[in-house]
């Protein structure tokens, strides 16, 4: 699944009845942009939203959890994602989205989400891959889809496939392909520290080493790591915690500064770090590209430590637990 990354990045573009709407949404002077998803669907919208927030005429809030926040009423739009359909905390949010009269647009392979969501516009994506494998396809509708709404122009994600491609292609002729990242992730906690665009990067390679490798992985961003976390780095050998900088093409020189100094802090402090940067025309095709990467990091340490990427018994375990909590709860509700 980690190796279609690319070929998932087109597989199924939301149509442009989907895109017209959004654009109009967009020209109808709405307040802000809500993008709502859990875990492997949350991605793509904590993507879009480090990309495109600095651009945007317009709040752009992410929701995890159940409800939406005050703010959010009819003058806005909002954009669900679920993978499976059936997240409950997606539901109570998109439920309440309706009920506040919202402006929304769906991304889902049914469940049912899809169901409650047949008069809105909703974009329905090929089922069988894991959510958070899906990451890919579901970006490909989000991305656009904010675009529109903030009138921007669409990206072509099929020059950005073909880029990703490549780039996956040229990790044979890296010092340091996946697999050697892996090799040196074993025995070690990750810690994967972002800046701007790439905060949410963080986020999804702590998720996918927890998810894929079953492993303890840690992100958080630069400068406010600054402020805080560093005071820790004294620590992190006894805690077997390696610093990850994800390096931005796109660093303002302040920005490469600090990351150097706070290397530098570090290993003052006895810790080592490792910098992994990728050559990119764009910071979006950065995003995509270190996440592929990263992936795949991901089910390489997986397979090193012999524990199955697929299998997220926990995760299936917890959801079953509490449908059943709330079955037994229903009848009084
Ligand atoms: C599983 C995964 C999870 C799910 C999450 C929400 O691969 O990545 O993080 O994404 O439990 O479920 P969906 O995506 O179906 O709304």
């Amino acid at each position: 699944m980690v190796i279609r990354f690319p070929e998932l990045l087109v597989a199924k573009k939301p149509d442009s009845q989907f895109l017209e709407r959004a654009r109009r949404a967009g020209k109808s002077g709405i307040k802000g942009i809500c993008l709502v998803g859990m875990g492997g669907s949350s991605i793509a919208g904590e993507m879009c939203r480090g990309l495109l927030l600095d651009q945007s005429s317009m709040p752009i809030l992410m929701v995890r959890n159940y409800g939406m926040p005050n703010a959010v009423g009819k003058k806005w739009a909002v954009v669900v994602v679920s993978y499976s359909g059936d997240t409950e905390e997606t539901l109570a949010s998109f439920e309440e989205a309706r009920s506040r009269a919202a402006t929304i647009f769906v991304v889902t392979t049914g469940g049912t989400l899809a169901e409650r969501s047949q008069s809105l516009s909703t974009h329905m994506v090929p089922k069988g891959l894991q959510p958070r494998a899906a990451l890919p396809l579901l970006f490909s509708a989000v991305h656009p889809t904010v675009e529109a709404l903030l009138a921007h122009e669409t990206t072509d994600l099929e020059e950005m496939s073909r880029s990703l491609g490549q780039q996956a292609q040229n990790w044979r002729t890296r010092a340091d392909p996946p697999s050697a990242m892996a090799e040196k992730l074993m025995g070690l906690m990750p810690l994967f520290i972002g800046w701007k665009h790439l905060v949410p990067v963080a986020y999804r390679a702590k998720c996918q080493i927890n998810e894929n490798a079953k492993a303890a992985a840690f992100h958080s961003e630069l400068p406010e790591a600054d402020h805080n976390e560093i005071e820790a780095a004294v620590s992190y050998r006894k805690h077997s915690v390696i610093p990850v900088f994800l390096r931005s093409c796109f660093e303002e020189s302040s920005i490469t500064k600090r990351f150097d100094v706070t290397s530098e802090v570090l290993s003052e402090a006895g810790c080592g770090s490792i910098h992994l940067r990728i050559k990119a025309n764009s910071a979006l095709e950065e995003s995509l590209a270190m996440t592929h990467y990263l992936d795949m990091t991901s089910v390489e340490l997986a397979e090193r430590l012999g524990v199955d990427p697929l299998k997220v018994d926990r995760i299936a375990d917890l959801k079953k637990k509490l449908a059943a909590y709330r079955s037994h709860l229903s009848p009084l509700s």
